[in-house]
């Protein structure tokens, strides 16, 4: 008999706090549905001490992990590989440990757009978007946005500057065919048919006030937070006749996008969405 152990693919998610996470859920769900053989667990780093504890779960020989707030950004620094989608959103979620290469991805705004496209069946090419934010949750949705196609995409922020200047860094990946545009609240004119809320203005409760305007019958309504219960953004979207959506189905579909970085492939994600939704 060998007496080699054979030890089970490792995947952890770091952040902190970490005690919430759906995220080893959602992998246990994935891997059991895939028939891939692997474990994946909650770490929590300490807010100092992102770098040691990545290196220290690869030496373990961690093949991958995922990165929650706030270490995106230290995620993005250790990286020694990044994705063109992280390289544009200045952050990662997601990293892949390949011997001495520690390769930095980002799965978001593929799991928004996924979210957006398949789940709710809205189709984006040519599509008037709203972008509300500009911090790097907006950022890190934006390259896989534009590569959709959009006809426009209006990002505004609560300070105008940061807007320009997302506006400034894209400029040269829009096609032609898109208008990017910036500015504050107020400005968006006219009816649009995605809006996305990418602020964190909903976890203190707080209303990004766009004009009521933005939103008519056939709009999608998107924020990427999400609760127990809708957000004030969802509120008031659903008020004003829009289709509402939470961040849930973005969750899950930016982990299906990490699993296929590190496994190849790709689960299926809609049972998985309704019984996360039963459970919140
Ligand atoms: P994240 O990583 O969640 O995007 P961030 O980079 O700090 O976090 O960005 C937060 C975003 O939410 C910013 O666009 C911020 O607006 P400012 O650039 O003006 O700070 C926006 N935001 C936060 N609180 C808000 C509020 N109460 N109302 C409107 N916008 C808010």
């Amino acid at each position: 008999m060998s007496t080699d152990t054979i030890q089970t693919d490792a995947y952890c998610v770091f952040g902190n706090p970490i005690a919430h996470s759906k995220s080893p859920i959602i992998h246990a769900a994935f891997a059991q549905q895939t028939g891939q053989a692997l474990v994946y667990e909650r770490r929590l780093a300490p807010l100092d001490g992102f770098a040691l504890a990545a290196r220290g779960f690869a030496a373990e020989g961690g093949k991958g992990a995922n990165v929650t707030v706030p270490f995106k950004l230290d995620a993005c620094a250790l990286a020694t590989e990044l994705t063109p989608r992280a390289k544009a959103a200045g952050a990662v979620n997601t990293l892949r440990f390949d011997g001495d290469v520690i390769l930095g991805d980002n799965t978001d705004g593929a799991g928004l757009v996924a979210d957006i496209v398949r789940n709710a069946g809205v189709a984006i090419p040519g599509k008037r978007v709203l972008l509300l934010g500009a911090g790097g949750a907006a950022r890190g949705v934006m390259l896989p946005l534009l590569q959709q196609q959009p006809g426009e995409i209006f990002i505004a922020n609560r300070t105008v500057a940061t807007a320009e200047k997302l506006v400034e860094q894209f400029h040269e990946g829009a096609s032609a065919d898109c208008t990017l545009r910036a500015g504050g609240f107020e400005q968006p004119d006219g009816v649009f048919d995605i809006v996305i809320n990418a602020t964190s203005a909903s976890l203190a409760g707080d209303l990004p006030p766009v004009p009521p305007g933005v939103f008519g019958s056939h709009t999608l309504a998107l924020d990427m937070m999400y609760g127990t219960a809708p957000t004030v953004f969802m509120d008031f979207a659903a008020q004003h006749g829009a289709q509402v959506r939470d961040g849930l189905g973005m969750l899950v579909e930016q982990a299906a996008e990490a699993f296929y970085v590190w496994r190849g492939v790709r689960p299926e994600t809609r049972g998985l969405l309704a019984l996360l939704r039963g459970a919140l």
